[in-house]
Parts: C-alpha cells; sequence; structure tokens
C-alpha cells in the first residue's frame, strides 16, 4: 500500500513560533517518524512523509495515497488534534487512530472529566479556574493538596513540581504562573491524589483489549506516590522506573482495567489510547485523563514501553495499530462508536 504519514516535528517550528522548549514537548522527533516509517518500509509498503498543517491537503491531492497513519499533533488551540484528522475526512482518505470529535473531547480534560462522571467512570474532584477571582470561591469546595493545570494541554505541559499545592499561597501562586503561560485557557484545580500510578495502554476495535498496564514507579521514592510532572518526565531516565504488569492486586489491575476499556468505549477511541489512572492510598482508581493519540517514541514513549515489557516489538505494535485501522475500514464500520445498550 501507499502510506501517508502525518506527523509534528519538534524541530518544524520557526524560531518565532517557539516561545520555550515546553511549547513543543508534544510532538516528535525525526527518530521516531523513520521508526514508524522503517516498520511499514520492511513490509513492502511505500511511505510518503506528509508532515502537518495546510500544506498537506495539496499533497494529498497529488500523491493518492491509500491509507495514513495518523499521529499529527496540531498546532493550536484544543482542536488542534482534530485538525489533520479533520482533513483526511474530508477529502475522503482512511486514516489510523480516533476520529476529530474523540481527538477534540479527550484533550479538553474539563470536558473529559463531565463525560467521565456522567459514565461512572471516577475521577478527582475539581472545579474550573477562570480567573484570580474564581479562587476565592474554591475554600472549603476541595481538599488540599490540589494540582493545577491547563484545561487543553498534555505530555505534561504546565504541569511542574510546584503545581501540586499545599495551601491558599501555594495555589495562587501556580494559578498565576499558568494564566501567564497559558493566557488563552482556563486551568483546573483538581484534588491530588497521592498514591501509585498506572497507565493502561488499550489497543484495537470491537471489541478493544487491554494491551497491559504499566506502573509508573518513583526511583527516587517515596516507593507509594509518584508525580508525572514535566520536570520528572524530562529526566525520567534518573527518576522513573516501569513495571509492567504492575506488582498491584489482581483485584485492582481487574478494576483499573475495566475502567479503562470503559473509558475507550465512551469516548469513541479507535484503534488504541492510553488511559492514566491514580489509586490513592485507601485504594481507590481515579481516571487521570484519556490519551487517544500516545506517543510512539521507540524509546520513550509510555505505550511502547508497556508493550516492549509484555513482549510485543515495535514492529508489531505499530502494525497491529494499523491492521486494526484496517480491519475498521475493512468492515465498513470506519465511523463506528458507541455501546449498544
Ligand atoms: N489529580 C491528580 N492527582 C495526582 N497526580 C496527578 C493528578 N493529576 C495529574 N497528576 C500527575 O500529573 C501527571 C500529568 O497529568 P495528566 O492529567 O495525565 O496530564 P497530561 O495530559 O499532561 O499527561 C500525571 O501523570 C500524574 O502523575
Ligand atoms: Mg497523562
Amino acid at each position: 500500500m501507499k502510506i501517508g504519514i502525518t506527523y509534528n516535528l519538534k524541530d518544524e517550528l520557526s524560531p518565532d513560533a517557539i516561545i520555550d522548549t515546553e511549547s513543543c514537548e508534544e510532538f516528535d522527533s525525526p527518530l521516531t517518524i523513520d521508526a514508524i516509517c522503517g516498520v511499514f518500509e520492511k513490509n513492502g509498503h511505500e511511505i510518503v512523509k506528509l508532515g502537518c498543517g495546510i500544506k498537506i491537503i495539496e499533497r494529498l491531492r497529488g500523491e493518492k495515497v491509500d491509507f495514513v497513519f495518523n499521529i499529527a499533533e496540531g498546532c493550536r488551540g484544543r482542536n488542534r488534534e482534530s485538525h489533520t484528522p479533520s482533513i483526511l475526512e474530508m477529502l475522503d482518505i482512511p486514516y489510523s487512530g480516533s476520529d476529530p470529535l474523540t481527538l477534540g473531547l479527550t484533550l479538553d480534560k474539563v470536558v473529559t472529566k463531565k463525560i467521565a462522571f456522567q459514565a461512572g467512570i471516577p475521577t478527582p474532584r475539581y472545579l474550573v479556574i477562570k480567573t484570580s477571582e474564581d479562587l476565592l470561591f474554591l475554600e472549603n469546595k476541595l481538599v488540599y493538596p490540589l494540582i493545577t493545570k491547563p484545561a487543553w494541554e498534555g505530555s505534561s505541559k504546565g504541569i511542574y513540581n510546584s503545581s501540586k499545592v499545599f495551601n491558599r499561597q501555594e495555589l495562587e501562586k501556580s494559578a498565576e504562573l499558568l494564566f501567564k503561560k497559558y493566557p488563552d485557557q482556563p486551568l483546573l484545580a483538581e484534588e491530588y491524589v497521592e498514591g501509585r500510578e498506572i497507565t493502561a495502554g488499550v489497543i484495537g476495535n470491537e471489541p478493544p483489549r487491554v494491551l497491559g498496564l504499566m506502573e509508573i514507579v518513583n526511583r527516587a521514592g517515596p516507593e507509594e506516590d509518584i508525580f508525572y510532572s514535566l520536570d520528572t518526565k524530562r529526566d525520567w531516565k534518573k527518576l522513573v522506573d516501569y513495571a509492567s504488569p504492575p506488582d498491584i492486586e489482581q483485584l485492582i489491575q481487574k478494576h483499573i482495567s475495566h475502567y479503562a476499556l470503559m473509558a475507550f468505549k465512551e469516548f469513541g477511541c479507535k484503534d488504541v489510547a492510553r488511559i492514566d489512572f491514580k489509586i490513592s492510598k485507601n485504594n481507590k482508581i481515579f481516571m487521570l485523563e484519556v490519551n487517544p493519540l500516545p506517543g510512539l517514541s521507540p524509546e520513550y514513549a509510555d505505550l511502547v514501553i508497556m508493550a516492549r515489557k509484555n513482549g510485543i516489538k515495535y514492529d508489531d505494535l505499530i502494525l497491529s495499530i494499523f491492521n486494526h485501522a484496517l480491519l475498521r475500514y475493512r468492515s465498513g464500520k470506519g465511523d463506528l462508536s458507541y455501546e449498544t445498550v
């Protein structure tokens, strides 16, 4: 097949557009793109590197690809992840992964929490903060420690060690920083769940299945809590261990898998997703967020590490995502969504 690949590269932004390195945090490195292209080429496919943005429209018209492997994060706003798949839908080109609606819903953490709540998937209590005045109404509604985060970022953007706050003063400071750094969006003040962290990989459709659960372990301690902040992620080699399967009670693993599959279906994810959870000290499970566009770096992506620890090679992971997407289109259910009751 002739397969296009859509992506955003870390070094593709013009120097003017790069406010700081954090603004490119969710983008991919050329190494990841080459790794994915290599998998397809080894399997006899022709690859066209399409990149991202408006220019892909002309390129897609010229190249006539059969399918697009989409990992583009998009550049601006809370619908950025939906931009590329929307173009592909307009041009009637089949592509891998979730559709624009799912990508839009899940990038917005407030909308995600509302849907999760409605579906009966537990998620930490929170309030939306739009101005510093909103902080006045927060007291007595939530219990410290809290965590502040921008409403529609990913890859721990805007989530620093100082985002875990223990009192009003720290909260105000952290909120001010986010208002400055992300002026276009509200922030969430969410109850911080002290405890272990698990990320769940889900793959396939009809039915999707749990590829694995992986604990993000705090190598530096304390063992019973980890804060996977931007600071921690950037220093992951030193600070983090990954355990998959996790050394956690079977019943808890079963419940997390159940919620992961519930979330995958509830949000209409397709082909692949990674869903993040925390387990409180009294063993309550909380879903933090849904990632229908999980990182695929062969070196440091959580999903790839999880797959490897479960005996799934990089090539097989990529081909599996691709094959699930193909099957979906071939079954004539390219637009499948919703569980039937
Ligand atoms: N309510 C919370 N309680 C405890 N830790 C949290 C909470 N929310 C986020 N975190 C920590 O911050 C990390 C990043 O937050 P997350 O909501 O997953 O955003 P992102 O989209 O940036 O990955 C999580 O992996 C977790 O370690
Ligand atoms: Mg996360």
